[in-house]
């Protein structure tokens, strides 16, 4: 009897539980989000080693389909490769400014049919105007004028941080060279 009675119980709060999942999607609450409590403006510089660079390149292959090598970005979008990074970080674009920090992660190229990516990596800051981190993941569809990725996290002068960022690519030279503008803005700030 008393089995009985607890399977209906069971199966009662599966069924409420069901009934909330599913009715979400069209009901997903918007909450406002003020304006950023910070924003900020960084250029960043990827140098790929392509056989020749080693002295300049700032990125690496690291990993790479069957059908590739480490040496050259593989076929089908480059699908498969997943490239290390540490990258100098401008206040400008231009690749010979003083750089303010370092982009350190990696990406992956992550569909054969058409050219996008996967970005995790942070800005290491560590001089006397900016010390911390701001790190940053998401998708990075390369082919989109501007992509938003979400900043999830920081530490030192952005501790505890959230936000987006706005990528897009402000140069970019065959396989060897791509410069991208960071345009961050904060939502929460400490
Ligand atoms: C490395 O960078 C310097 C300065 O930008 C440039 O003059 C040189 O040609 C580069 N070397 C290679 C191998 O790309
Ligand atoms: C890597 O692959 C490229 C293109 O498929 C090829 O031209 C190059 O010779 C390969 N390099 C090595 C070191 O295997
Ligand atoms: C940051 O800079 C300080 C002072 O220049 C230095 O002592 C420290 O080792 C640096 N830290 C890192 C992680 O580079
Ligand atoms: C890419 O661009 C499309 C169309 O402009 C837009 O709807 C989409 O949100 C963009 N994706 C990202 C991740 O920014």
């Amino acid at each position: 009897m008393e089995l009985t009675t607890r399977l209906v119980s069971v199966i009662l709060f599966l069924l409420v539980i069901r009934v909330g999942c599913s009715a979400s999607p069209h009901h997903w609450r918007k909450k406002r989000v003020g304006e950023p409590c910070k924003k900020l403006v960084f250029y960043f510089h990827d140098i790929i080693y392509n056989g020749h660079n080693g002295k300049n390149a700032t990125s690496a292959i690291v990993g790479t389909p069957a059908w590739g090598n480490r040496t050259i970005l593989a076929g089908h979008n480059h699908f498969g490769d997943v490239v290390v990074f540490d990258d100098p970080i401008t206040l400008d674009n231009n690749l010979h400014s003083p750089p303010v920090g370092r982009a350190q992660g990696f990406y992956i190229y992550d569909k054969k049919d058409i050219f996008t990516a996967w970005l995790g990596f942070s800005f290491v800051f560590n001089s006397t105007q900016l010390r911390g981190t701001i790190n940053f993941a998401g998708a990075d569809p390369l082919m989109n004028k501007t992509r938003d990725i979400s900043v999830i996290g920081g530490t030192g002068d952005f501790f505890m941080t959230r936000g987006v960022a706005t990528l897009s690519t402000d140069a970019f030279e065959g396989e060897v060279y791509f410069r991208l503008r960071a345009d961050i803005n904060l939502f929460e700030c400490w």
